[in-house]
């Protein structure tokens, strides 16, 4: 299921949202995510929030954001193991950005508006393991975290920051594969379309 990940970031590489979204309606992770990374040299390796409009499938907009993720992961990874080669001050702002703003709502979305919803047709029991999977990067990132500041400050971080980048990088991405592997099929599946509208409602919410 990596693949599929793969292959809508492949599709949109670097600018998903700007691919899917046809009606702009700006939200705050926009303002947050897309600014720091130009204006500390890292505009090369600008990854676009998606856009709201794409809300009208919330499913849809979960799974885009995980090929996002997958994007932002790569460059978190080239940090990790470059922190201070020459793109890594803006990569690591921007990178600040989707960790602190856009994660934890998206995380949000899925703890408090997807898995709820799922959960009487989880038959697997994969519900509860990704939701450990969220407790462990909340207690994960934060020495991801405090490198980033540095590298973002032009500083270099401590000496556990890529051991602890690169563990990060690697658990999210078998968190998003089993998400998209399990979650994003049976959400097509079960959800109705009352469910999807009020799914799709809260996540306005939250980016509103
Ligand atoms: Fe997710
Ligand atoms: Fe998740």
């Amino acid at each position: 299921m990596e693949s599929a990940i793969a292959a809508a970031a492949t599709a949109h590489p670097g600018v998903v949202g700007e691919a899917v979204g046809r009606q702009h309606r700006p939200g705050r992770v926009a303002a947050e995510a897309g600014q720091p990374a130009a204006a500390q040299g890292g505009a090369g390796a600008r990854v676009a929030p998606l856009q709201a409009a794409l809300l009208d499938d919330p499913v849809a907009f979960l799974s885009a954001e995980h090929a996002r993720q997958t994007v932002l992961l790569g460059h978190l990874e080239r940090v990790a193991c470059a922190p201070l080669g020459r793109a890594a001050r803006g990569l690591a702002a921007m990178l600040l950005g989707w960790l602190t703003a856009e994660l934890p709502i998206h995380i949000e979305d899925e703890e408090r508006s997807l898995y709820p919803r799922l959960a009487a047709h989880d038959a697997s029991g994969v519900l509860p393991t990704l939701q450990a999977r969220h407790r462990e990067d909340r207690n994960a990132v934060g020495a991801v975290l405090a490198g980033l500041r540095c590298v973002a400050a032009g500083e270099e971080p401590d000496g556990d920051f890529t051991a602890a980048a690169l563990a990060f990088v690697s658990g999210h991405r078998r968190h998003l594969a089993l998400e998209e592997e399990a979650v994003t099929p049976l959400a097509h599946r079960v959800l109705a379309p009352e469910a999807l509208s009020a799914l799709a409602d809260e996540m306005a919410r939250r980016r509103s």
